[in-house]
């Protein structure tokens, strides 16, 4: 049985790794991942836009999925002039599906800076880097330590897990509160020798040794160092804190046709999945939902009157602060021209032209329903 509290605990700020144990760690760690590291892309670069894409990926995204689309990417933004030049709308479409698209229109957006002003290079500096949209201490950290070989520790969610288990930290790693004392951790703990080395074989061992269900501790180069280990009380740890329910969120949304065409509207440039595209809808109060008022909210957004002919289907998807449960109903245009309150353009497309659009992770679970029904309604 797992043991926990046997020995004295430690809390980052009153515990400083021994410097012998330090350099120890940073040289089994560093000849492990020169040995075991995965043959990935971005490894084969230090081109810093080429890093920086990987990174802002990444950061919210497995490798697995990451990989296919880091290589799109590059294909079709090969520097930061091509991306700083490409319409947000084919950088959303490339985009498409990695969730998180504040990212991506970040991204964007700092290309244009960067290509601007500072003659197409990225910042080799923190305040430089720091300073772009959408770059945070994870990202500055990450692409400052692997392109430029500065001295920056990055803490993600591997390397927490990782120094958790290293050196039994008592600090929830799901409370941003926590996370000073696993960066402290993480500076004490820096190669300066080979910073983006070192940062790689930290999030690599968590990813592919240091796991959090079923670590594998004999394979690990550090485990003679790990406490928690020691312990027999690695599952202990990270340490959690009780999460928050997540709410749920109740939305209605139409499918509306008129000659053939699909209604498709744009989200606002701003807040959630901003200026990606949809069928218009709005939120509902709860699963009750009545045609007569679904209709009713139809025509508020997009100023037509429709007839709500029947139901496509139910779409659930989990986002980081609510669930959504989205009803989509197939409906049919009356009268009316578009006038748009809310979304900030539109488009009548045909079937096949909805995937020159990027829609949102939803609207993509919606399509197989839709397609079906559209097509032997049509045949
Ligand atoms: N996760 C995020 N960035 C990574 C990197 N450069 N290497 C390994 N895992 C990562």
């Amino acid at each position: 049985m797992a043991k926990r509290r046997s020995k004295p605990l430690h809390h980052p700020s009153t515990f400083s790794i021994p410097p012998a144990t330090r350099a120890a760690i940073r040289r089994h760690l560093g000849r492990w991942y020169d040995g075991s590291r995965r043959d990935l892309p971005w490894r084969r670069t230090s081109d810093p836009y080429a890093v920086w894409v990987s990174e802002v990926m990444l950061q919210q995204t497995q490798v697995k999925t990451a990989t296919p689309y880091y290589q799109r990417f590059l294909e079709q933004f090969p520097d930061v002039a091509r991306l700083a030049a490409a319409d947000e709308r084919a950088v959303l479409k490339a985009w498409e599906g990695l969730g998180y698209y504040s990212r991506a229109r970040n991204m964007h957006k700092a290309s244009k800076l960067i290509a601007g002003r500072l003659a197409g290079r990225l910042p080799d500096d923190w305040s430089g880097m720091r300073g772009l949209p959408g770059v945070g201490d994870y990202i500055a950290a990450a692409v400052l330590s692997i392109a430029h070989g500065r001295t920056y520790a990055v803490v993600d969610g591997n390397v927490k897990r990782v120094l958790a288990r290293l050196f039994r930290v008592e600090v929830p790693v799901n409370r941003p509160a926590g996370h000073n004392a696993y960066q402290a951790l993480a500076d004490e703990l820096l190669d300066a020798a080979d910073p983006g080395r070192h940062n790689q074989a930290l999030m690599e061992l968590g990813a592919m040794v240091c796991t959090p269900k079923q670590p594998a501790c004999h394979q690990c180069p550090i485990c003679r160092f790990c406490r928690a280990l020691q312990a027999e009380a690695v599952h202990w740890y990270p340490l959690r804190a009780e999460s928050r329910r997540i709410p749920q969120k109740h939305r209605a949304v139409g499918v509306v046709l008129k000659r053939g065409r699909l209604l498709l509207t744009r989200r606002p440039g701003h807040g959630l999945l901003a200026g990606l595209w949809e069928f218009p809808g709005g939120p509902v109060d709860d699963g009750e939902i009545l045609t007569s008022a679904f209709a009713g909210s139809i025509a508020e957004t997009t100023g037509l009157t429709v007839a709500v002919d029947r139901k496509v289907v139910t779409v659930r998807h989990t986002y980081t602060h609510f669930k959504l449960h989205m009803e989509v109903f197939l409906c049919h245009w009356r009268s009316g021209k578009v006038r748009l309150k809310g979304p900030t353009a539109f488009r009548w497309v045909s079937l096949g032209e909805l995937s020159e659009f990027p829609l949102h992770k939803a609207m993509h679970k919606a399509l197989p329903a839709l397609e079906k029904l559209l097509r032997t309604q049509g045949g």
